[in-house]
């Protein structure tokens, strides 16, 4: 039987008690643009500073985001008095570096999916993070979002009976420039790590590490990962399908299935969206869920920055909705993934 309501989600509202943090930049790229303006229309958060490689593009986005220093070296930012938080949005191959001389210099840090290009690069920033007392959070701006409490009371409370199945995808047309961070070795490049990481999240949020990890793919010309299906195992003989390419754009649903019900997250299933939860059967009613909030597409960028606000405030150093025990373990999966694609 389903229930007669979906629940209430829990919402990071900004002005909840969460404190006004003084925000720093590293990395000043096309998604930093979209979390500024996020953060700015939509948090009680405040943005400070910015750090490029360039002083000149450092500029050209302090002025566009109204942004009062300036800075032209991590280093500087990190280390810059009137930061309290550094949001770490370069490739993901200069994630490790920058978080832990933000962690170094005592500062807290959100820091872009994937949170590292290895699980041994993300428990070096976990280890680090946890002996300086800092709080260190993967942006993975979908465990914040609206829908995503309501999904997690759902699967706390029963309704789904035994899950037995994930199916999610993330596939999008990346057109293949061999110069593009996503088709570079050495940047991180790969479907998995950038976009794989949205349904290995989901898996795990669900069903926990997988027991195996069976992955089938193909490789770019460059060396990253094309496009591949995960296939994972879990306790209980639950199964996630999980597929990501940069080859081409696919539905980016998200299916848990259960026993007694079953929920299917709208396209793209990692921001803000619906989602409809059905019976076991053709026959029985659904219910649907729209996030009420009004925030659309990056604007949810701003729920995890509250998010992080209010943990900061509650004097916690990793998120208790996405733990970094949890985070090494998703790039565990990819890791070994990752190496299956690579030796086939
Ligand atoms: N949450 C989301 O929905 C979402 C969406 C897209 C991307 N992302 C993630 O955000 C990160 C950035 O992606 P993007 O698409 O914004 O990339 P991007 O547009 O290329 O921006 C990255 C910025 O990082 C700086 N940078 C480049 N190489 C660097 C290096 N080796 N060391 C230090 N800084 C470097 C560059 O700024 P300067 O040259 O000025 O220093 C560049 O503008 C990635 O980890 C990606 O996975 C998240």
């Amino acid at each position: 039987m389903l229930p007669s309501h979906l629940p209430d989600p829990d919402l990071y509202l900004p002005g909840s008690g969460e404190p006004s943090l003084r925000w720093g930049i590293v990395g000043p790229g096309w998604i930093a643009g979209e979390f500024a303006k996020a953060l700015r229309a939509h948090t009680a958060q405040r943005l400070v500073a910015v750090s490029s490689r360039s002083v000149e593009r450092a500029q050209a986005f302090a002025t566009e985001h109204g942004i009062e220093y300036v800075l032209g070296s991590t280093e500087q930012l990190v280390r810059h008095p009137e930061v309290d938080v550094v949001y770490v949005a370069t490739p993901q191959s200069a994630h490790l570096a920058v978080g832990l001389a933000a962690i170094a210099a005592g500062k807290h840090v959100l820091i872009e999916k994937p949170i590292t290009v290895t699980a041994a690069e993300a428990r070096t920033l976990a280890e680090a993070a946890q002996t300086a007392g800092v709080l260190v959070m993967e942006a993975m701006w979908s465990r914040y979002l609206p829908q995503t409490s309501v999904i997690r009371k759902l699967l706390a409370d029963g309704v789904l009976g035994n899950v037995r199945a994930v199916l999610a995808d993330h596939g999008q047309a990346i057109t293949a420039d061999p110069q593009h961070r996503l088709y570079r070795p050495e940047q991180g490049g790969g479907a998995l790590l950038d976009l794989g990481v949205y349904p290995v999240q989901l898996s795990s949020m669900v069903l926990g590490a997988p027991t195996r990890v069976v992955a089938v793919g193909g490789m770019t010309d460059t060396g990253v990962d094309a496009y591949s299906t995960l296939v994972l195992t879990h306790e209980r003989g639950a199964l996630s399908t999980l597929y990501s390419s940069l080859q081409a754009r696919t539905a980016m649903t998200g299916v848990i299935a259960g026993t007694e019900a079953t929920i299917s997250i709208d396209g793209a299933f990692y921001t803000p969206t619906s989602f409809t939860l059905s019976g076991a059967d053709h026959f029985s009613p659904t219910l649907r869920w729209s996030d009420p909030t009004g925030l659309r597409g990056f604007a949810g960028l701003s729920w995890e920055a509250t998010a992080l606000a209010r943990f900061v405030g509650e004097g916690r150093t990793e998120s208790p909705v996405h733990t970094l025990e949890e985070t090494v373990s998703i790039i565990a999966t990819i890791d070994q993934a990752r190496a299956q694609l690579a030796g086939s």
